[in-house]
């Protein structure tokens, strides 16, 4: 077989002759400089890995110098060139360079900066034209199909790159070319520190982030001055960029939490995403010297960027320059999530009927000198129960768990009635069954309750705290009607203790903060702070530290309520048996997918975020909720354990279904009876600054 002749490099000698035969003077306006020197070229070739039969793309060939190097060492190259003589004059010199590995080689005439995947399909080699200028000539016709370029992807960029415009050429194409997986550049030295400078340095820049947004970028050799023609005033240096598998997730999500990225893994919403960091990574530099909380105001509304910088873990005072792409994209999702919410709020707010916050009820109800004649003190408030939507155990410290947790309030409520008297603490419990309960009977909660002492009940505990804050003395007695299933993974017990610390703030005047009474619910019980706020709300430490959220569009759900109780502690430490290795909490930037799903009421999405590190202890405790947890499946409803269970919830599309399903899950042997609810927006008169604080 007849040997390919070995390709020529072009030596600074051929460069100067190109240059006057073409009368090409190199301008400054393209910035363009060639390099002369072969050993140079072989050097870029080499560090770029580039083997034989590899897709190359080449930003601006020139004359041909490393294009040559490329095709020397095997590789199939695609030039884009944006100056039309040269474009014009490179494929004689690649026929007279390199005649044997001409046909590996395409050309196109375009600014690098509109080059899309669509221009470089259907190309003809270099070898191509030629022989179609031949053809005109009465040639014969070639075999096209073996030399066009109509699969070419390129999979590396290899390039001397014009420096005024080596970021964003760079940037446009990881963009515009997901094929492209590594990239070995030659740029200006100071722009090649600030592509792989990292935080806190202090050339860190808009480049060095939005870079590391596609990947990791490392120096390469630096490449003297000499080798060029002309000779450039700055220095140069190879840059090498290795595009992360998912640039989406660089250490955001992982592992277990991978599904959450499900819902942002389009090549649509990826862009949208980048779209949005590379916006913000714009807007936090525009003003580097700045903190960013005050840096970020504008950027954040009509949310407060203080809350939204601290609710990603990030020191509000800190600047632009601190950090990483991954705190970028944290904020960026966060604030998407949440503002998808917002148009939720007033929504909510109107549909909403039913007294169920906290506050609203205490408010209205309590009357300071009510009793009038009597002049009996009364406070009366309720709070709901919840269930967790998301639920991701840590491992154990000091007892407690590390959580990471979503909490939904629903449509049942505990109600507290404290009126004071002269001695005496006297503590009476009543049921009610809730609206459109199947097969509801008070006998399983009260058997459930039947051994409680009531100094250990959480609405006794709760009024005495505020009692001591406040140094009274006196009597109570305490009216506890309830209508949320006892040991049931939602909280019951803990909305007790939730109503009566804001019944007893009103009844006793006081006068503490939700903050305070936040301090002195979490004293009480893990699951006691979020009764006093209801509504949608992230927690995080032992489910203790509640940050609010937006509102959830208004769901269906029914809750079948196991005739069994599971104490919360059991649960715990059966998860400790089985599932204490998966210890990652995520934060709540990571959760944003689930937050994106619930604001849009996005049932397929849901089905696939919510998630409950409990729910394998629950069901192996009690093994019948799974048959439960199946037809309620095979009934189109949405299953998980709530907390710690035993009760199975199911969302469902719909008031009908809902009713349908409460029907039929309510036959069951293992189901005491099923309460069809909705979620409970917070009546908290929240402004976007304040969700998150
Ligand atoms: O705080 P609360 O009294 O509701 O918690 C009951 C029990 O549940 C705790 O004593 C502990 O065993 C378990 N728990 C846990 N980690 C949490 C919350 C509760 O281990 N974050």
């Amino acid at each position: 077989m007849e040997e390919n002749p070995p390709v020529r490099l072009l030596t600074a000698s051929v460069i100067n002759q190109l240059c006057h035969q073409l009368d090409i003077r190199p301008t400054k306006q393209l910035g363009q400089n060639f390099v002369t020197e072969p050993s140079a070229i072989r050097k870029i070739v080499r560090e770029a890995g580039v083997e034989a039969g590899d897709q190359v793309l080449e930003v601006g060939p020139g004359l041909g110098s490393l294009t040559l190097g490329l095709l020397e060492a095997g590789a199939r190259v695609t030039a884009c060139e944006i100056d039309p003589r040269l474009a014009s004059f490179l494929p004689a010199t690649i026929r007279s360079h390199a005649s044997g590995a001409a046909a590996q080689m395409f050309l196109i005439q375009k600014d690098a900066l509109k080059l899309v995947p669509a221009d470089l399909t259907g190309l003809s080699s270099v070898d191509e034209e030629a022989k179609d200028a031949g053809i005109e000539r009465g040639r014969k016709a070639p075999d096209v199909s073996s030399v066009s370029s109509r699969d070419f992807s390129p999979k590396i960029l290899v390039s001397n790159l014009p420096y005024n415009v080596a970021v964003p050429v760079l940037l446009h194409l990881f963009a515009a070319f997901p094929s492209i997986k590594r990239a070995l550049v030659m740029v200006q030295k100071e722009v090649a520190l600030r592509l792989c400078a990292l935080p806190g340095n202090k050339v860190y820049g808009v480049p060095s982030v939005k870079i590391a947004w596609y990947g990791q970028a490392r120096m390469g050799s630096e490449i003297s001055r000499r080798v060029f023609y002309p000779q450039p005033n700055v220095d140069s240096a190879l840059v090498e960029i290795t595009r992360e598998t998912n640039p989406l997730d660089i250490g955001v999500l992982e592992g277990e939490l991978g599904n959450l990225s499900s819902r942002a893994g389009s090549a649509g919403e990826k862009e949208v995403e980048r779209q949005e960091v590379f916006n913000l990574v714009d807007q936090a530099f525009a003003s580097r010297r700045k903190m960013l909380r005050a840096g970020l105001k504008s950027w954040a509304q009509p949310l407060a960027a203080e809350s939204l910088l601290q609710a990603c873990g990030i020191d509000p005072t800190a600047r632009p320059e601190n950090l990483e792409v991954k705190q970028f994209v944290a904020l960026a999702r966060l604030r998407r999530a949440l503002l998808a919410g917002f148009e939720n709020f007033s929504e909510s707010a109107a549909t909403s009927g039913e007294q169920t916050d906290s506050e609203a009820v205490s408010a209205a109800c309590f009357d300071p000198g009510c009793g009038g004649k009597t002049g009996k003190k009364i406070g009366i408030a309720s709070a709901n129960a919840k269930i967790n939507l998301f639920l991701a155990c840590g491992e154990s410290v000091a007892g407690y768990h590390r959580l990471s947790t979503v909490f939904q309030a629903v449509s049942l409520k505990e109600t507290v009635e404290i009126t004071l008297q002269p001695n005496g603490i006297d503590l009476e419990v009543s049921y009610s069954a809730p609206p459109g309960a199947v097969g509801y009977h008070p006998g399983r909660d009260q058997e459930a309750l039947a051994d409680l002492d009531p100094q250990d009940n959480l609405a006794t505990r709760a009024f005495m705290l505020v009692a001591e804050h406040c140094g009274y003395q006196g009597g109570v007695r305490i009216q506890l009607n309830k209508q949320v299933p006892v040991a049931a993974g939602m909280a019951g017990g803990s909305a007790d203790g939730a109503a009566a610390l804001l019944a007893a703030n009103q009844v006793l005047e006081a006068g503490l903060s939700r903050e305070e009474l936040a301090e002195l619910a979490a004293s009480l019980g893990a699951d006691v702070p979020f009764g006093l706020y209801g509504g949608t709300c992230f927690a995080d430490r032992r489910g203790d530290r509640i940050t609010p959220l937006p509102p959830a569009k208004r769901l269906h759900l029914v809750v079948a309520v196991s005739p069994e109780t599971l104490p919360t502690p059991q649960v715990f430490k059966q998860f400790d048996q089985v599932g204490a290795e998966q210890a990652i909490t995520p934060t709540l930037p990571e959760i944003s997918p689930l937050l994106e799903a619930l604001y849009a009421g996005d049932f397929g999405s849901l089905a696939k975020l919510v998630r409950n590190d409990l729910q394998a202890s629950a069901l192996l405790l009690i093994p019948q909720l799974k048959a439960t947890m199946e037809l309620a499946r095979e009934l189109g409803g949405i299953p998980f354990i709530s907390g710690s269970g035993p009760s199975v919830i199911c969302l469902v599309d719909g008031a009908a279904k809902a009713e349908k399903l409460a029907a039929e899950l309510a036959q069951l042997e293992q189901v005491a009876y099923t309460l069809p609810l909705v979620f409970s927006p917070s009546r908290q008169n929240l402004s976007g600054k304040q969700w998150l604080a």
